[in-house]
């Protein structure tokens, strides 16, 4: 008989990571347009601290996890992509991945090629369908040439080190910051032309440095409310700073005459979830992915795995910047 229950990790009020609990909840059946899914791995990514902390509120109780990769063990009416037994994995709303198991829109889950592992599918679908739109879509107005610099913040992170990987294959010079000189190494080994140590360099100074005054022609900025603002200051005139992320905390409101004064500059916030609005763009993403994670151009680096029911020492550890690459929750 299918299983009734699931254990999943919940929060029923925000807070620090002692909110998350582990508990036994209702699965129930896929209704139409969604799957049930058995997670073989869950991925950990900061939105899942955002709504946690209620950063980006969400009604409670809440399921957390917004990625993950497992066995399709039940399809709903008129979903025709996926059938039971497919391996799949996804990127997707609403939260909940955080669990052995789950229904869910099926219009988000893609069916994993053969070659990936569980492991890598779970770790890389939000982190890489991010780095994908960010350096195809996100873009100056010229787009980017093979030899253009872009200075990439947190480069040793779960999207970073992707990011450092996918721009070497683009033939993209990508600074990338760290904040440690240990993380700086790993950047540097996985791609990026340049790392700087934002904790012990001034990264304007070594931008300038770096691109003999000229600075760059987009800024990929996740770490928000520390660096955003100067991050402006190492854009080319008519350059892009695409803020995408809070690690420090939200970026405060910003006065618009700043952007005229540095340049005709271009300031985006987007984020991955208008990107995989559809089924269509989510497949053609998710092929764009795998194609350059299977050509090898990409690997996906998970180096921290925890038992699901130690969700909260992860996001710990992802709150200490104690972390590198990509990390698993594994059910
Ligand atoms: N908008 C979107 O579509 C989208 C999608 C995916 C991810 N994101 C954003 O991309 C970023 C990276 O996500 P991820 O899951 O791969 O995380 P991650 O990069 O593995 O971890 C966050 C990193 O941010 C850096 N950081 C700088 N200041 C920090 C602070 N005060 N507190 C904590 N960390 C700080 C740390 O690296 P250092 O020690 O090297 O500074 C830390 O390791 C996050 O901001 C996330 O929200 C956005």
């Amino acid at each position: 008989m299918p299983a009734t229950t699931t254990r999943a990790i919940c929060i029923t009020a925000f807070g620090g990571p002692e909110a998350m609990a582990l508990v036994e909840r209702p699965l129930g059946a896929p209704g139409p347009g969604e799957v049930l899914i058995r997670h073989q791995a869950c991925g950990l990514n900061y939105i899942d601290v955002y709504q946690r902390t209620g950063l980006y509120p969400l009604p409670l109780p809440l399921s957390l996890g917004m990625e993950g990769a497992g066995v399709i063990e039940a399809v709903g009416e008129g979903v025709s992509h996926l059938q039971p037994g497919d391996r799949a994995a996804y990127a997707s709303n609403p939260p909940g991945s955080y669990s052995e198991a789950r229904v869910m829109p099926a219009k988000c889950v893609v069916k994993l090629p053969d070659d990936i592992d569980m492991e890598t599918g779970a770790a890389m679908m939000l982190k890489g369908l991010t780095v994908q739109y960010l350096l195809k879509k996100t873009l100056p107005q010229a787009g980017l040439q093979a030899g253009d610099h872009v200075l990439f913040h947190a480069a040793a992170g779960g999207v970073g080190l992707i990011a450092c990987q996918w721009a070497r294959a683009l033939g993209l010079q990508l600074i990338g910051t760290a904040g440690s000189d240990a993380k700086c190494q790993l950047a540097l080994e996985h791609g990026a032309s340049h790392a700087i140590n934002y904790r012990s360099e001034d990264f304007v100074a070594r931008v300038k440095e770096i691109t003999g005054g000229r600075g760059v022609k987009v800024v990929y900025d996740s770490v928000g409310a520390d660096t955003f603002v100067r991050s402006l200051d190492v854009l080319q005139p008519f350059g892009l700073a695409a803020n995408f992320g809070n690690a420090s905390g939200k970026v405060p409101p910003i006065d618009l005459g700043m952007l005229a004064a540095k340049g005709s500059l271009y300031v985006s916030r987007p984020t991955l979830f208008t990107h995989i609005a559809t089924r269509e763009s989510t497949q053609a993403m998710a092929e764009d992915l795998f194609a350059v994670v299977r050509s090898g151009a990409v690997k996906i680096r998970i180096d921290q795995r925890f038992p699901l029911a130690q969700a909260a020492e992860a996001h710990r550890a992802l709150e200490a910047r104690a972390t590198t690459g990509c990390t698993v929750l594994l059910p």
